[in-house]
């Protein structure tokens, strides 16, 4: 297990490239297993999370590896459609797999996902959109096996814009047969990544990121390529991190036009917010101001995973700031260890209210989740004293190397495993 430690105060003062998109590399690993032929991924995050979908890949029949931050996956081979309950248990977006395989062998077989604690994060909107393609799908003893000998193009009408859901039609319907529609679906940069990712490998797919998705399905995909798109969660994490901190620090190989909200709101806080082409430079120097409400909603509105890092950087900040969580339900577990380093925070239910305190204290706080965790550095950085933060294999999961880049940012922190 390791440990962080953090010794705040210290104003931030660096420079740091942004990841690669975790959010857009499971679900373009998962895709690969749909062509039969070598796929290539560049720019992929070292990640706890990406190792785990390696591991699934590789059990069903892939051959992958590694060159700098490449992943080449060869799926020429056989393909199992089942993936073991252990591989699947190490990450939520497992379920990914299940439109997959169903496209690739006519049948997966698959156990319920873990990840984080958000809450209850059911699967019915995956199997609404599989079963509008012709799947059978069976649940028994917490395994879901889902049929259908080839699947069958038509209308899924999704209720909510699911991340995930809308994956997994995408990934049914390139290979079924006919054309597709998705309504309602996710509009998430990521969802771009995935549509330019399988049309490389042959399939006709338009309007991701729009809301309506079509899709006119072919016999084979051939393998393809993608270079993945800049982390915007974790570029956000670090601009929450100065922000809270006080400093300047500059992201490069960021894309700031997937961040309008998150800058806005920053900027709102009394930052100084400038961009270019995939560059963003922040740089706080007075007191921090209160954002103002803060609602998180799906794409293009405030992203839930920056909700935790920006109520992190708002803990000192001048006035009360309110923010109202509308994606997940259980989303403010990291509140009781911001409180705990003297936090002024009350939260239910959807709401979470922010008076602003004029000193925060280190801590001995763990994190309960990957976001949460982020959150827990922020708060750390600008409090008096050291913090120890556990819990940092949820960290871990989407983010390179934590320490490594806060240390490149100028903060004081050092890694410990014990
Ligand atoms: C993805 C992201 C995650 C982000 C989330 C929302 C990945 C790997 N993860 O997660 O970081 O926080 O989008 O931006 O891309 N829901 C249902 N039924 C379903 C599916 C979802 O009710 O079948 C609900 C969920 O419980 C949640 C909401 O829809 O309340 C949004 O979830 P979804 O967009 O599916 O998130 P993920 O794809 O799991």
């Amino acid at each position: 297990m390791s440990i962080l430690k953090i010794t705040g105060g210290r104003r931030l003062d660096g420079s740091l490239r942004v990841q690669g998109a975790k959010n857009s590399t499971l679900p373009l690993l998962a895709a690969s297993v749909l062509t039969e032929g070598l796929s290539v991924f560049r720019n992929c995050p070292r990640l706890t999370d990406v190792a785990a979908t390696v591991r699934i890949l590789r059990h069903v029949g892939c051959r992958v590896y590694e060159e700098g931050d490449a992943l080449y996956v060869d799926a020429s081979g056989p393909i199992s459609p089942e993936v073991p309950d252990a591989l699947m248990r190490q990450m939520r977006s497992s379920v990914i797999f299940l439109g997959a395989l169903l496209s690739r062998c006519g049948e997966a077989s698959l156990c319920l996902p873990g990840g984080c604690e958000l809450g209850p994060r059911p699967v019915d909107l995956h199997l609404l959109a599989l079963r509008t393609l012709g799947a059978e799908v069976t649940e028994a003893g917490g395994r879901l096996c889902c049929r259908a000998a080839r699947l069958k193009g038509g209308r899924i009408d999704l209720p909510s814009p699911s991340v995930g859901a809308t994956e997994n039609a995408m990934l049914a319907a390139v290979l079924a047969e006919g054309s597709t529609v998705i309504t309602g679906a996710a509009r998430e940069p990521e969802l771009l990544d995935l549509q330019d990712y399988l049309r490389s490998c042959g399939a006709l797919v338009t309007g991701a990121g729009s809301g309506v998705i079509r899709i006119c399905g072919a016999e084979k995909l051939r393998g393809g390529e993608k270079r993945i798109l800049p982390d915007r969660i974790a570029a956000a994490t670090w601009l929450a991190a100065c922000a809270a901190a006080g400093g300047r620090v500059r992201l490069y190989d960021a894309c700031p036009q997937h961040m309008a909200p998150v800058l806005h709101a920053l900027r709102r806080m009394g930052c100084a917010v400038s961009t270019g082409e995939n560059l963003i430079v922040l740089e706080r120097r007075g007191d921090l101001l209160s954002p103002g409400p803060i609602v998180t909603r799906p794409h293009p509105g405030f992203p839930t995973d920056a909700q935790p890092p920006l109520m992190a950087a708002s803990l000192k900040a001048a006035g009360t700031t309110v923010m109202i969580e509308t994606v997940f339900e259980s989303r403010y577990r990291h509140v009781p260890a911001l409180r705990s380093m003297g936090a002024d925070i009350s939260a239910a239910g959807k709401t979470a209210v922010i008076r602003g305190v004029k000193t925060l204290h280190g801590g001995d706080v763990t994190a309960s989740d990957l976001r949460g965790g982020a959150a827990l550095a922020i708060a750390a950085l600008s409090a008096e004293g050291e913090t120890v933060l556990r819990g940092m294999e949820h960290v871990d999961r989407g983010y390179e190397d934590m320490a490594e880049a806060l240390t490149a940012l100028g903060g004081e922190v050092s890694l410990r495993k014990e």
